[in-house]
């Protein structure tokens, strides 16, 4: 009966039984209990990462608080699956819900046939997901999570999400090598023995729990290694929320985005985490001991501009949260003596700006008719499987210009491709990264380009804000 009767400490170990053995094993349990960001592992061996998933409702206590989630595995979030560019994954979802789901691989790319979001698991039903990892994939952190349309917002919300890491180029940078590794799932939730619907306005909105949990806990104590280099790898597993991250009076480096490494690390003072998102940061330096807070900072995504046009007050909402500052995990750096940090290595992946584009169009993401509150739209249009939006050739490359006509911001994610961000209001974009999923404001305009690369068929593009997505706001694109 796997997760029914456990508490956090004995959660906690049955992760640890599974992932590191050798941690509980070696040092006291209690002091390890529901302090470490430890998820359960599933790593490839020989060339095949084989696991089954069973979502599952159940109740748990999740950072001290009896609630109802939906996990996987009965994990909250779902197991951490590692495997190599070139392996074969072969992963089993048994569907316990009470509703229809499946899985998409986010950040993996894969042709639109396997990584399928139509698809359809009904409940007591199970699917097999096989297929292989290109071998040329770079190095990406990614995650899976539910996308059975009308039902995403509900079911991720709920803690459907795991983290996803494939190994490969940015694995063999020596220094990297000698870095101790860390990952933080981030999600929200309500914690609430029967989940309510949020209100219609909270749907536009965007569900938000007042619950932050980073990798299932709440403030998760990650310990400073002796030789002074951390890397730490950041996942926005959040329905709507959209993190501003610091690490305070630390230093911390970005190394990757969504879809593999920049070309070198690169200092950063606040993070921006939309959902769908990822970072990979090294945290390197000699400071003194003490604990260095990661918070999240008060964010607003236009919801006062939302308010005002509805004439509504934020507190009737219901599953809108006021945004306040908060810890999501400590770096701890012991008393005693740390060595000299390691050095940060010099070059990372260097990432080829893609060439001029062949065709550029336009998508203007917009709230019903006339900017009124009815439905999320797409140039217009709110969504139809029946469809398609966007047909491209493949090879060909591709600048996309995204106006965001509304007030609030509306993170925009494409499936099977990995971009390049141009532009932001007319203003180039600095950093040349890989990316699947980017932050666009209330009025702004970002431009992104793409090479519609080695598949052929239909995927989508969407509002990773999951009640938006739900509501309307993606499109069918196919590639021929
Ligand atoms: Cu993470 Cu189409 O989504
Ligand atoms: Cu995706
Ligand atoms: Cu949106």
């Amino acid at each position: 009966n796997y997760g029914k009767s456990y508490s956090p400490c004995n959660r906690m170990y049955r992760r640890q039984f599974l992932g590191c053995l050798a941690v509980a094993a070696s040092a006291p349990l209690v002091s390890q209990c529901a302090r470490r960001p430890i998820v359960n592992r599933v790593s490839s061996q020989d060339g095949l990462l084989e696991l089954s998933l069973t979502a599952q409702a159940e109740r748990q206590t999740l950072a001290g608080q009896r609630s109802r989630v939906l996990a996987y595995n009965g994990q909250v979030p779902g197991p951490l699956l590692e495997a190599r560019a070139g392996d074969t994954v072969r992963l089993t979802l048994i569907n316990q819900l009470e509703t229809p789901t499946n899985l998409h691989y986010h950040g993996l790319h894969l042709s639109p046939e396997t990584d399928n979001v139509f698809r359809e698991v009904a409940p007591g039903e199970r699917y097999t997901y096989e297929f292989q990892i290109p071998s040329n994939h770079p190095a990406v952190t990614a995650w899976y999570h539910p996308h059975y349309h009308l039902d995403v917002a509900r079911q991720v919300f709920g803690g459907l999400a795991g983290p996803i890491i494939i190994r490969g180029d940015l694995d063999e940078i020596p220094e990297l090598q000698q870095a101790d590794e860390t990952l933080l799932l981030l999600q929200d939730f309500e914690p609430t023995r029967q989940p309510a619907e949020p209100s219609s306005l909270g749907k536009k909105w965007g569900r938000e729990g007042s619950s932050l949990l980073a990798s299932g806990q709440h403030n998760p104590v990650i310990t400073m290694p002796q030789n002074g280099l951390l890397r730490l790898r950041l996942i926005n597993a959040s329905a709507s929320r959209i993190y501003q991250l610091q690490l305070q009076n630390h230093p911390w480096f970005l190394i990757a985005t969504d879809r593999g490494a920049i070309s070198a690390p690169t200092p950063l003072e606040t993070l921006r985490l939309s959902p769908g998102e990822r970072a990979d940061l090294l945290i390197a330096g000699q400071q003194a001991p003490g604990d260095y807070r990661l918070i999240s900072l008060p964010y607003d995504r236009g919801m006062s501009d939302m308010v005002s046009s509805l004439g509504t007050a934020v507190e009737q909402m219901s599953g809108v949260v006021q945004p306040v500052e908060t810890t999501l995990a400590t770096l701890r750096y012991q008393s005693g003596t740390y060595a000299e940090p390691l050095p940060l290595p010099q070059k990372l992946i260097s990432v080829e700006p893609l060439p001029a584009p062949d065709h550029t169009r336009e998508f203007v993401l917009n709230h019903g008719i006339g900017g009124g509150m009815n439905g999320f739209i797409i140039n217009g249009k709110s969504f139809d499987m029946n469809r398609v939006d966007t047909k491209v050739k493949l090879n060909q490359v591709e600048d996309w210009q995204i106006v965001n006509q509304a007030s609030i911001d509306h993170p925009f994610h494409l499936h099977t491709n990995r971009f390049q961000v141009i532009e932001r209001n007319g203003q180039p974009e600095t950093l040349l990264s890989w990316k699947d999923t980017v932050s666009i404001k209330g009025y702004e305009t970002v431009t992104i380009r793409v090479r519609f690369e080695d598949f052929v068929g239909r995927t989508v593009y969407h509002c990773h804000i999951l009640d938006h997505e739900d509501q309307g706001m993606m499109g069918i694109l196919e590639i021929s």
